[in-house]
């Protein structure tokens, strides 16, 4: 396996963020349950992408960058919650590793990684939602995780296609 860091990021600069949308973008169209359902094109992307690095700043959410020899590779997203009674745990989104580099253990890596972030936080447990039909949630177990809930119908990725939401947590 490549040699793989991943670090939580405070700041997007420009450069990162170029980085980051073809990211989002190529992992998107090659069929990745990320928020999008393909063709999308940058211009697509990037509104959601500059709404997570408001909130980076704002220290609502916090960026994991997964990189292999310096480069960027993928990323994930920890929401924390605003809520004095919810501070012990966070959600992860957006959880991606771009098409060229998937099956390789980088998913796992940025996983561990994610988690290494979330302990150093002080946060118990995390939870994430797995879009039904995918079987993404195999991966999401291998890591820890186990199913405790869906929601019946919740993802409409086309007219006609309405997928279960599948909710997942693990406790660090
Ligand atoms: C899901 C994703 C992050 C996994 O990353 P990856 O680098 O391909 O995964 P790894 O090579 O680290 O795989 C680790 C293990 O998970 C399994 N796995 C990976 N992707 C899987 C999938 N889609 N379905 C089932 N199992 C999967 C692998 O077989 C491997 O199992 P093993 O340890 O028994 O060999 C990556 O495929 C991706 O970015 N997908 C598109 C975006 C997406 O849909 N993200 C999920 C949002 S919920």
């Amino acid at each position: 396996m490549p040699h793989a860091e991943v670090t939580a990021q405070s700041t997007v600069d420009e450069p990162l963020r170029a980085q980051l949308l073809a990211c989002w973008t190529d992992v998107s169209n090659a069929g990745g349950a990320v928020g999008f359902v393909p063709p999308v094109t940058a211009e697509d992307v990037a509104p959601v992408l500059d709404a997570v690095v408001d909130r980076v700043r704002a220290g609502r959410e916090v960026l994991a960058l997964l990189r292999v020899d310096g480069e960027l590779a993928g990323f994930a997203v920890l929401s924390l919650s605003m809520s004095p009674l919810r501070r012990h745990w966070a959600t992860v989104l957006r959880v991606q590793v771009h098409p060229d580099r998937q099956g390789q253990g980088l998913g796992r890596a940025l996983m561990t990684g994610v988690h290494d972030v979330a302990r150093a936080r002080g946060l118990e447990f995390l939870h994430l939602t797995v879009r039904g039909g995918t079987g993404i949630e195999a991966f999401y177990q291998g890591l820890g995780y186990r199913e405790f809930g869906r929601m019946p119908g919740a993802i409409r990725v086309a007219p006609g296609d309405d997928r279960d939401e599948l909710h997942l947590t693990c406790r660090l």
